[in-house]
């Protein structure tokens, strides 16, 4: 089955992991008319702040490196009922990253601040689109804050549906 058919867990405050891969640390420094001025820190301070709002329990990981990222993903299994990911530049080349994902069969949210699909061509291709239960990008900071929404929303629904 794939990481996009099966459900997060029924859970009070269920946890979720926000990942985000490489050059990301350089947020608000790096090609601002890109990615903006928000810094990195700015971004996981108001996650964190919203999912208190929510009621979900939240970690966020940062590295550069593909296997960092892959087995932080990995040390999340059986922990989280979602994932949100930003595989930066690691969206466009990474199997092992579509791997874990489906590895450890919690449901995933891609994020994107920019609009790939307004960029250059080889920023189209995703590894992870197809096993990822939906897609947000284009809206800078934003679109990781409508990710936690929609994970909040689709954590609620599972819970319903296990209370039958
Ligand atoms: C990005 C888009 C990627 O193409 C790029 O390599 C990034 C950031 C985004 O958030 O818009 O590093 O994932």
């Amino acid at each position: 089955m794939s990481a996009q058919g099966k459900s997060p867990p029924a859970s009070q405050s269920a946890k979720v992991l926000v990942i985000h891969g490489p050059n990301l640390n350089l947020l608000g420094e790096r090609e601002p008319e890109v990615y903006g001025r928000t810094t990195l820190a700015d971004i996981d301070r108001d996650l964190h702040n919203l999912a208190t709002e929510l009621g979900l329990e939240l970690e966020t990981f940062q590295s550069n490196s593909e296997g960092a990222l892959v087995d932080r993903i990995q040390g999340a299994r059986n922990q989280i009922a979602m994932l949100i990911i930003n595989p930066a530049a690691y969206t466009h080349t990474s199997v092992a990253i579509r791997d874990v994902i489906l590895a450890i069969g919690v449901p995933c949210i891609e994020v994107h601040l920019s609009n790939v699909y307004k960029r250059e061509p080889f920023r189209h291709h995703s590894t992870i689109a197809d096993v990822a239960v939906g897609r947000i990008m284009g809206f800078g900071t934003d679109s990781y804050m409508i990710a936690l929404r929609a994970a909040k929303s689709l954590i609620t629904a599972s819970a319903a549906r296990a209370d039958g």
